[in-house]
């Protein structure tokens, strides 16, 4: 699926095309089905330019935290669910997998790690064990999120 999906040849669209598509995206792990997606980037966006209105990166990131849910629209080859939401991945019942570090070890950086996770897994803390130092420096930024 890396593979496939890194191919990059799918479609090419600004960031605010991509925020109007996710519209158009469903992810059924999201609490906030009611929402649109689109409002609830720009809500962020909002909410943590008024906080830190010196940092420019973070308003971005901000509204564009969510985008990668497009991957389960068609226009981006319709990946499914569990490509959103871990507990759907055929992995999660894979006994090689199924351990404390799998088949990574302690601190070896979330850069590394190839699975489906979401930004409320990071927040949580639930992979602390396989985090090096930069990760742990940037947590302290997506807990501005919470
Ligand atoms: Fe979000």
């Amino acid at each position: 699926m890396r593979e496939e999906c890194g191919k990059m040849e799918r479609v090419e669209m600004s960031i605010w095309e991509c925020c109007e598509l996710l519209n158009e995206t469903v992810d059924e792990s999201d609490p906030d089905l009611d929402e649109p997606q689109i409002q609830h980037l720009l809500q962020t966006a909002e909410a943590i330019r008024k906080d830190y209105p010196d940092e420019g990166w973070l308003h971005l990131t901000a509204l564009i935290h969510d985008l990668g849910k497009v991957l389960l629209h068609p226009a981006f080859g319709e990946l499914p669910q569990w490509a959103m939401y871990f507990q759907e991945n055929p992995d999660n019942k894979n006994p090689a997998y199924n351990t404390k570090y799998g088949i990574y070890s302690e601190g070896c950086g979330l850069h590394n790690v190839l699975m489906s996770w979401g930004h409320d897994d990071y927040m949580c803390g639930a992979y602390m064990h396989l985090m090096n130092e930069e990760d742990i420096e940037n947590l302290k930024w997506l807990k501005i999120f919470k």
